[in-house]
């Protein structure tokens, strides 16, 4: 059987393209001139109903399925397949007003209003029962309209309101609290609570982690991430469960937010979907945004276990919620759906399909522009439309991944909670650093979390493992012991799940396989910078590190540029077993990390995709249907690329180079692709 997205691309005709559809927002002429204008442009899926919820149940009790009817009618008419979202991401005004206390409150014990979506405390009973009626009526009701093909559980779980700090959530709190630990001692245990003499005597005792005096307990902040992201899981599989009662042979995803979001553990509510879906927005401040993109996307990839997946949404041009709006340059959404679907995406949509008029966002680009078809991004969503087409034997294809990179939701939450030795260590700077030597070196990776199977794997780099869990540190000691091939980023191996600090010297749990031991963590002031011996400079961080078996490859300079730790090792490299430990242990710049991943590619014979000139990204898809290379050119210089193939979109390839424009996109179709290593 084939996989559910492949199955769906089959009934498509091809790739999926398509957006958010909110047609409530518009009269019913214009409608007509919508599906008009979908067909123009080659959609063939749009997601409806995603904040509809106070139009389908405009009071308590009483739906009204007249939009929807006509709107699913209307599309399935003309071939438009439906995306139908369980619309629970925005309780209407009436729900707020029958359970006020239903809204999330903040650390601080601020109640928050009506007035914006998501505004409803994950473990809330009243919302449970309120989002649960209206899922089971609209199953009901479309589980065998032709034109459903998926169903849309929810919308970004948790963008909003993944932590409250409400009595009701505190309740919960409890409840989730006494199944992981069962004992209170153990929980006593665990957190600490001898410090600072906040030990428990009852369950009754302990809340959320508002705002208090000074430091708050990290061992209970932790365990809060994790309970609020359990809940929406909760919520999640509710919802899955009355699809998969009342709908079932429909299959279903949530948008996730993967990156974008660090209070929700997207890894987990993977394995409750039947199909992949992820959103991703350009960082406009960020002029290497497409890395962030790539990262993004391949952690999607991990997400969907190396299967193809789904780009839920993504922009044609402008969002409108950062500092800065930057508008997408001419050719830079063709070139970021191109990138998606490189690495591994079978659909390409977007938010949303017209651009309102009214509401928070109607500064936020679309598919179709205020200004209507005779505009530029029109245009590009015409012709986007046109490429996807002719690409469908793409659909089905896989990108072969033989690096995986670490990623860990409670890592991020851990690393990040307060007092730790460096507020200025954030979590996603470190894993877009070691991405990005990957990224410029076009060696693909999957981004995976710890717990799963490295074994496929030549090598894996874990930019941090601040908390590395006692299960997961084994997997690592045994991967390499094994001969597998291992790099570090600096703070690893520190703490155990509970946050506690592994005895014995840093870096605890991989001081065997990285043959060193570290003396004293030695973070930098804002201003200071440190020299290596490479010649290259690093920030924020050093360590003193003793050998204990491994060779320093760079040192800290050995005068007093060095910093805090100069003339001692700065990265190492450790044969262990049948592989190899490298550990940085310090904010190294882009040549260092890039030549440890060189290290690392030769040492584990990785190749790149393709020979290609720096700002070309080179990413591979191959299967029963063909292989076909990926070049994206990010540059703004026109590139002469020393590989050949058939030439699909506009690119032009003689059999052994190949041309791409500045900013163009070439894709090639191989008769024999070259042994990806
Ligand atoms: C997403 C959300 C969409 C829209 C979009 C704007 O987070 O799912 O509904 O708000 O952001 O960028």
């Amino acid at each position: 059987m084939n996989h559910p997205l492949t199955e769906l691309n089959r009934r498509l005709g091809g790739i999926a393209y398509g957006g958010d559809y909110n047609p409530e927002q518009w009269p019913r002429e214009t409608w007509h001139e919508d599906v008009r204008l979908m067909r123009e442009a080659g959609v063939n899926l749009v997601t409806v109903g995603v904040f509809s919820w106070s139009r389908l149940q405009p009071r308590p009790g009483t739906y009204d399925w007249s939009l929807l009817d006509e709107v699913l009618g209307l599309l399935h008419e003309n071939g438009i397949a439906v995306d139908l979202a369980t619309a629970t991401a925005a309780p209407p005004p009436w729900f707020t007003r029958r359970h006020p206390d239903a809204r999330p409150v903040t650390a601080s014990g601020t109640r928050l209003s009506h007035g914006s979506r998501q505004v409803f405390c994950p473990s809330h009973p009243a919302y449970a029962a309120a989002a649960d009626a209206l899922v089971a009526q609209l199953a009901a009701r479309y589980g065998d309209h032709p034109a459903l093909v998926m169903w849309h559980v929810h919308n970004e779980w948790g963008n909003h309101n993944a932590l409250c700090y409400c009595d009701v959530s505190a309740s919960a709190f409890r409840t989730w609290l006494r199944e992981r630990y069962r004992e209170l001692d153990t929980l006593n245990e665990a957190w600490g609570t001898d410090f600072w003499g906040q030990r428990y005597s009852d369950w009754e005792e302990i809340d959320p982690p508002r705002e208090t005096t000074a430091l708050r307990n990290p061992g209970q902040e932790l365990d809060y991430h994790r309970f609020s992201s359990d809940a929406l899981l909760d919520r999640h599989r509710a919802e899955a469960a009355l699809l998969r009662r009342f709908a079932p042979g429909t299959p279903l995803t949530t948008n996730h937010l993967g990156t974008l979001e660090k209070k929700v553990d997207a890894y987990a509510f993977a394995p409750e979907c039947d199909l992949i879906s992820v959103d991703h927005y350009l960082p406009a401040a960020d002029p290497d945004g497409h890395i962030d993109l790539a990262l993004n996307a391949d952690m999607t990839r991990g997400m969907a276990a190396g299967r193809p997946w789904l780009l839920m949404e993504h922009s044609t041009s402008a969002v409108n919620w950062q500092p800065v709006n930057v508008a997408k340059r001419p050719g830079e959404m063709r070139r970021n759906s191109m990138a998606h679907l490189a690495r591994g995406a079978d659909g390409i949509m977007f938010f949303q399909w017209r651009q309102s008029r009214a509401g928070a966002e109607k500064w936020h680009s679309a598919m179709l522009p205020h200004g209507g078809t005779d505009t530029r991004i029109w245009r590009e969503v015409r012709a986007l439309g046109a490429d996807l087409a002719s690409l469908a034997d793409v659909v089905g294809t896989r990108v072969r991944a033989d690096v995986a990179l670490l990623f860990d939701w409670n890592n991020w939450w851990a690393l990040e909670l307060q007092a730790r030795p460096s507020a200025r260590t954030r979590y996603l700077d470190l894993v877009r650093e070691w991405y990005e030597a990957l990224w410029a070196l076009n060696i693909t990776c999957d981004v995976i979390p710890p717990g799963q199977d490295l074994t496929p794997y030549k090598a894996v780099l874990a930019p941090n493992l601040y908390l590395l869990a006692d299960e997961h540190a084994d997997a690592l000691t045994r991967y390499v012991r094994q001969g597998g091939h291992l790099a570090v980023g600096c703070f690893s191996g520190v703490v155990d799940a509970r946050d506690q600090v592994r005895p014995g010297g840093y870096p605890g749990a991989l001081r065997e396989v990285l043959g060193l031991r570290v003396d004293e963590y030695l973070p930098l002031r804002t201003e200071d910078t440190i020299r290596l011996s490479d010649g290259s400079v690093a920030v924020q961080w050093a360590e003193r590190v003793e050998p204990r078996g491994c060779t320093a490859t760079v040192r800290f300079a050995d005068d007093a540029g060095g910093g805090p730790a100069r003339g001692g090792p700065a990265v190492t490299r450790h044969a262990y077993g049948a592989g190899t430990g490298w550990y940085v242990a310090t904010r190294a710049s882009g040549p260092t990390l890039r030549e440890v991943v060189r290290q690392v590619a030769e040492t584990a014979g990785l190749r790149s995709v393709a020979d290609v000139p720096e700002g070309v990204e080179a990413v591979r898809r191959t299967g029963p249907g063909g292989s076909f290379l990926f070049l994206i050119n990010h540059t703004d210089g026109d590139v002469d690329v020393p590989v050949g193939g058939l030439g699909l979109l506009d690119t032009v390839s003689d059999g052994s180079h190949t041309k791409i424009p500045a900013g163009g996109v070439a894709v090639l179709r191989e008769e024999r692709p070259p042994r990806q290593a």
